[in-house]
């Protein structure tokens, strides 16, 4: 592998080809997320009329929720070449340098997991983000010189799990940062459609709508499941039918909340270990053996959006819906006022 191929993480494993024949190729495939469509339709066009490149975007969301797919779309609608690669990558200004020089004007440059950037990158990331200038030092000591090299007028696009760990003079040089919600039933049920078809997957109404129910609002784990569910009405027959889906589902161990084994798992600890909580991430995080970083990107926050565990100042606190959710009786001392 050479070092520019290395930089931009080149995937071609069979998982991704299928991922990619099922992403969206434009705004108008791209299934939900209205209010966000809607802006980057209204930035897009604007910056096309005027002959520019488009501001510079951030995309916020848990894992699966579309940050990839809408960097090709946009490079796809600006018209621009994607550069890709990944803010762990990067790890020297070198790096960054070898594909900044390489940008024509109007390209898109996508930094995934930007949160995760060396310092040293990060800092060399802000003249070129405000300037189109990357700054580079040659020599060392008291003879060391910083020469100024220009970069063409690009878009840089970042993704990450979660804004916040973003350092502020970073996330400041973005002129647009969205962020993107869990998927609805109705969009996700769309979405199971569209992925089944592109597939040729023949697949009944409420099964689809079973399948997007159970998909924790992420359309990447709709394609799993259907994906998966699929290999069990091969057996069957062919068609997923409700009855097919609601067995291969269970057989999956995904519950009718969407809830996988770890997601159980994460909520079962924390009751008969911790007393329901309040109990802090890094505890959980050890008596799961996972890093308490997957629990709050991955697990954790659709956890929360189904109203099963609540974030309070002293820490993470199942809820009275989480009790039920596992047919564990509330505790009579439930403190409803940690809530
Ligand atoms: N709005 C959408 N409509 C239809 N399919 C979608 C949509 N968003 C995402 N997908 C599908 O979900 C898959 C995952 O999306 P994507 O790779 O863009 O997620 P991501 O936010 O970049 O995730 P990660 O944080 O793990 O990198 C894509 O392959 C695509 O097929
Ligand atoms: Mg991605």
């Amino acid at each position: 592998m050479d070092e520019m191929e290395r930089i931009e993480a080149a995937k071609t494993s069979k998982e991704d080809r299928i991922e990619n024949s099922l992403r969206p190729q434009s705004l108008d495939d791209f299934i939900g997320q209205d209010k966000l469509k809607n802006n980057l339709k209204v930035f897009i066009e604007a910056a096309k009329n005027r002959r520019e490149a488009l501001d510079h975007c951030l995309f916020y969301a848990p894992p699966g929720l579309g940050k990839t797919t809408l960097s090709h779309i946009i490079a796809k609608e600006m018209g621009g070449n994607l550069r890709m690669t990944s803010g762990p990558v990067l790890e020297r200004v070198g790096d960054l340098a070898a594909i900044l020089t390489n940008l024509s004007e109007g390209d898109i440059f996508f930094i995934d997991e930007i949160h995760r950037m060396n310092h040293l990158v990060e800092e060399s990331l802000y003249p070129v983000m405000e300037d189109f200038e990357l700054d580079i030092i040659i020599g060392q000591g008291p003879s060391a010189k910083t020469i100024k090299l220009p970069v063409e007028r690009f878009t840089l696009i970042g993704a990450t799990t979660r804004a916040g760990l973003l350092s502020s003079p970073l996330r400041d040089r973005f002129g647009i940062i969205e962020h993107l919600d869990f998927y609805g039933i109705k969009a996700l049920t769309h979405i199971v459609k569209r992925s089944a078809s592109i597939m040729n997957i023949a697949i009944d109404d409420e099964a689809s709508e079973e399948i997007a129910r159970r998909s924790r609002g992420t359309p990447r784990i709709v394609n799993r499941l259907l994906k998966r569910v699929r290999d069990f009405a091969e057996l069957e027959g062919g068609k997923i039918t409700l009855d097919i889906a609601k067995a291969a589902l269970k057989a999956l161990e995904v519950d009718n909340a969407g809830l996988d084994k770890m997601d159980r798992l994460i909520l079962t600890v924390m009751i008969e270990k911790f007393g329901g909580g309040p109990v802090g991430i890094d505890t959980i995080a050890v008596a799961v053996l996972e890093e308490s970083d997957t629990i709050t990107d991955v697990y954790e926050p659709y956890i929360i959006q189904s109203g099963f565990i609540a974030r309070t100042s002293r820490g993470r606190v199942v809820t009275e819906a989480g009790y039920k959710h596992l047919g564990v009786e509330t505790p009579k001392n439930f403190q409803k006022e940690l809530l």
